[in-house]
């Protein structure tokens, strides 16, 4: 009893002392925008949540502003607050007279403005008797502006001992992963990484935060189904009707994929994908989790993503930026982007990430849609949504806007019935005539928030309980950096399709994926597409049958030409099966083949694969999970996705003893071997070659005597660029081979074709020259770019 009655007044006591504590808010750039629409409201509802449980509050909005002009500014945005909906008006004016009461605006310029500050803090707490809790700083200003504000704040700003600092940051925290490293370094110089609160307002919207703990309390239902085997692909949207108007000098900068899919989107994909960690609360739980999802992300190729911009924006940039006429924007409004996640929970599911400006409708969404994996033997008329699994099944975390006008949780009735926290979810209303997804409102379980709050509210009182989950930390904004980085850099001269906006849009935008590859389902609306009118199309030209250093030439356009090497290929496979039973099929690396691996993944289903040898014509020293590595190519574009039995699979062994090609090791003995155990007379059914600018093929270089002939079958060369070691097959094993294909691309390889169409045999100079079959055929597949230039 005593001991219990002691607690209670420690414990009456701790509180007591907590409640003292005196925190200031400064936020920075409060006469702009997002702080007139959001921040005032948000410390507004941080009033009146938290005073009244104690502790005492001053709110200091500051900006660059003059002070009269400043003061009327936020006079007016702290005029337009609104209270609870539950609450008096009369009762409503005196709380947002108290709240006005504790806020100011000042000026606040140079590190004396900052001194000032703090000893006005210091005066005040001191004066009322009070002991200061913290000082919570808002950076709602421009990156560009973050570092001379964090300096001034760390060197005349900072609380005294005993009290915390937190500054919360804005995005965009850079615009690629340099950038956002460089960012980073430099406000970890000012402050400590638990200081800083990064915020991502999508994570303060109350259905993306409800996502982990609806995983969490449903642990039961979705145990069995949250993976491959059952999920057919998971849709994580946001569209919206406005355009960038106004906002394209920042726009210009970070593009719809900057803006919305590297940090919004990423964040929800995040929460759908990681494995769930069994304390949800622990913010250092859901870090490392999320990154163990990042690490399974599969990079991001140029065909990952369709890109549009919406047509008035190139005007809208010439006139905001003042840009000639001349001037055209690359900068994409809008992205679909096809993600997959190469782990045993997600390997081939297909994660669509959409957003875009100026579409036909605003609304946010993630939808997870499960297989149909029934096959209902009662005719349709008798199917009830609650027990058909013949009906769609799906869970929709709908943030908000669209057909439903707000946020809620549905699940098909035919899978289970959700468990949300009844004090704060509620079961929405029935709306006759409102269908989602194909489906009429009632064949979903649905919920929606018992009150709606505004995410920035949300995250304003998550930053003052030190809720450090619901923000970015340095790691989780460094590795979406590095997901994202290599797509902005292969779009970077990609010219996006123009769409006109809103209703008309049509299909336009629509798109459709196979594989790892996404494209427009339709053609593009020619009269928007920029170019010269007269470009040919490559309709308007037949594949073209010629000779090429006296073997035949195939010439196309890319897509044509690959079609008909992927063709070629398959055909020869075929035959070698029906003749020997096997098929030893030799591939180069680089960025020519990748085309063609994807299109023998993806659309060749008679290719005997199980009867296929794969061998590699040469390879970088690295390890074989090094990107750079060939292999690596071949593994990402064509091995995941066809089925080659693994003893079939013969990478070129650059990595033994821990070392790479080291000539003590062997390795290029040890293929040799390989090539000779498994095939017969060393002769490979088809090698496929390139062509590089230098007039190099395979690994074997100019002025590099290795390898251009005598006994080895596989060499050891060194490349005049990185990575300079090297493996490759020699001439004499490719001049052995029944086949050779030569595939050549792009404009880049036009001045070397033209030069070794006339040259002789030397390969000394051009080992390409030396490639001639000794009884085998060698056949050229050029685009027209290196053909015709
Ligand atoms: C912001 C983007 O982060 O999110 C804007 O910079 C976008 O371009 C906005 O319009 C959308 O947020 P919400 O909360 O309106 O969906």
């Amino acid at each position: 009893m005593l001991t219990a009655a002691v607690c209670v007044a420690l414990l009456g006591c701790l509180q007591a002392q907590e409640l003292q504590g005196h925190v200031s808010v400064i936020l920075l750039g409060a006469t702009g925008d997002l702080a007139r629409k959001y921040l005032w409201q948000g410390l507004f509802q941080l009033y009146l949540e938290e005073a009244g449980k104690g502790h005492s509050f001053r709110f200091h909005g500051t900006a660059l502003t003059n002070t009269k002009q400043g003061q009327e500014i936020i006079a007016k945005v702290l005029e337009s607050l609104s209270c609870p909906r539950d609450t008096a008006p009369g009762r409503c004016a005196e709380l947002k007279a108290q709240f006005q009461q504790l806020s100011e605006y000042r000026r606040l310029k140079t590190p004396e403005d900052y001194l000032a500050l703090s000893k006005d803090i210091e005066a005040w707490v001191q004066h009322e008797g009070l002991q200061e809790a913290g000082r919570i700083f808002y950076f709602s200003v421009p990156p560009f502006a973050y570092a001379d504000i964090a300096r001034s704040i760390n060197s005349s700003c900072r609380p005294g001992p005993g009290a915390w600092l937190r500054v919360v940051l804005e995005k965009p925290f850079g615009h690629d992963h340099r950038s956002a490293q460089q960012l980073a370094t430099e406000l970890g110089s000012f402050f400590q990484e638990e200081e800083m609160y990064r915020v991502d307002h999508y994570l303060g919207k109350q259905v993306v935060a409800q996502i982990l703990p609806f995983r969490d309390q449903n642990r039961k239902a979705l145990d069995g189904l949250w993976n491959r085997h059952h999920v057919e692909r998971v849709e994580i949207i946001m569209k919206e009707t406005v355009d960038a108007e106004g906002r394209t000098s920042f726009y210009e900068e970070y593009g719809v994929i900057g803006d919305v899919l590297q940090n919004h989107l990423t964040e929800i994909l995040m929460l759908v994908a990681m494995e769930l960690p069994l304390d949800i609360s622990s913010s250092e739980a859901v870090l490392g989790h999320k990154l163990q999802a990042f690490r399974a992300l599969r990079g991001l190729q140029r065909g990952s993503a369709v890109v549009g911009q919406y047509q008035a924006y190139r005007g809208q940039v010439r006139r905001e930026l003042q840009k000639p006429d001349s001037f055209h924007s690359l900068t994409p409004t809008f992205a679909g982007i096809l993600v997959h996640i190469d782990n045993l929970r997600w390997e081939g599911v297909p994660f669509i990430l959409m957003s875009g400006k100026a579409l036909d409708e605003r609304v946010g969404y993630v939808r997870i849609l499960f297989k149909d994996q029934a096959y209902c033997a009662q005719s349709e008329k008798r199917w009830v949504p609650a027990q058909s699994h013949c009906l769609p099944q799906q869970i929709i975390f709908y943030i908000g806007h669209g057909e439903l006008g707000g946020p809620a949780v549905l699940v098909s009735r035919n899978l289970f019935r959700p468990s949300l926290p009844s004090a704060s979810w509620k079961e929405v209303e029935g709306q006759p005539g409102l269908r989602l997804f194909g489906r009429p409102l009632s064949d979903y379980y649905a919920y929606s928030p018992v009150r709606e709050q505004d995410a920035y509210s949300i995250l304003i009182s998550h930053i003052f309980h030190r809720r450090k989950d619901s923000f970015i930390a340095m790691e989780n904004l460094l590795a979406s950096w590095v997901f994202w980085t290599p797509l902005l850099d292969s779009l970077a001269h990609e010219v996006p399709r123009l769409y006109p906006g809103g209703a008309e849009n049509g299909h336009l935008l629509d798109f459709e994926f196979s594989g790892s590859h996404v494209s427009f389902s339709q053609p593009p609306l020619e009269q928007l597409v920029p170019g010269p009118d007269s470009a040919p199309m490559p309709s308007d030209f037949q594949v073209l049958g010629a000779k090429y250093r006296d073997s035949p030439l195939i010439s196309a356009w890319p897509e044509e030409l690959i079609a008909r090497l992927a063709g070629d290929i398959e055909a020869a496979a075929v035959r070698a099966v029906r003749r020997f039973g096997e098929f030893h099929l030799a591939l180069s690396g680089g960025s020519s083949p990748v085309a063609l691996f994807q299109q023998l993944a993806m659309g060749h289903y008679g290719f005997p694969w199980a009867h296929t040898h794969l061998w590699l014509v040469d390879e970088r020293c690295v390890p074989l999970w090094d990107p750079e590595s060939n292999f690596q190519g071949l593994q990402a574009h064509l091995l995941q996705h066809v089925r080659v039995p693994y003893y079939n699979i013969h990478p070129m062994p650059v990595h033994r003893r821990q070392r790479l090609c080291a000539e003590e090791d062997q390795g290029a003995q040890a293929y040799a071997e390989e090539i000779s155990t498994l095939v017969t007379n060393s002769s490979f059914d088809l090698v496929l070659l390139g062509m590089g600018t230098d007039g190099h093929t395979a690994s074997l270089f100019p002025q590099s005597p290795v390898g251009l002939d005598g006994e080895q079958l596989v060499v050891l060369t060194t490349s005049p660029s990185s990575p300079r070691r090297r493996m490759s097959l020699s001439l004499p094993v490719i001049n052995r081979a029944r086949q050779v294909a030569v595939l050549v691309m792009g404009r880049m390889k036009r001045e070397i074709a033209l030069l070794v169409s006339r040259v002789g045999r030397e390969p000394r100079k051009w080992p390409i020259s030396g490639v001639r079959p000794d009884s085998g055929q060698l056949v050229w597949y050029m685009d027209y770019d290196a053909f015709l230039g």
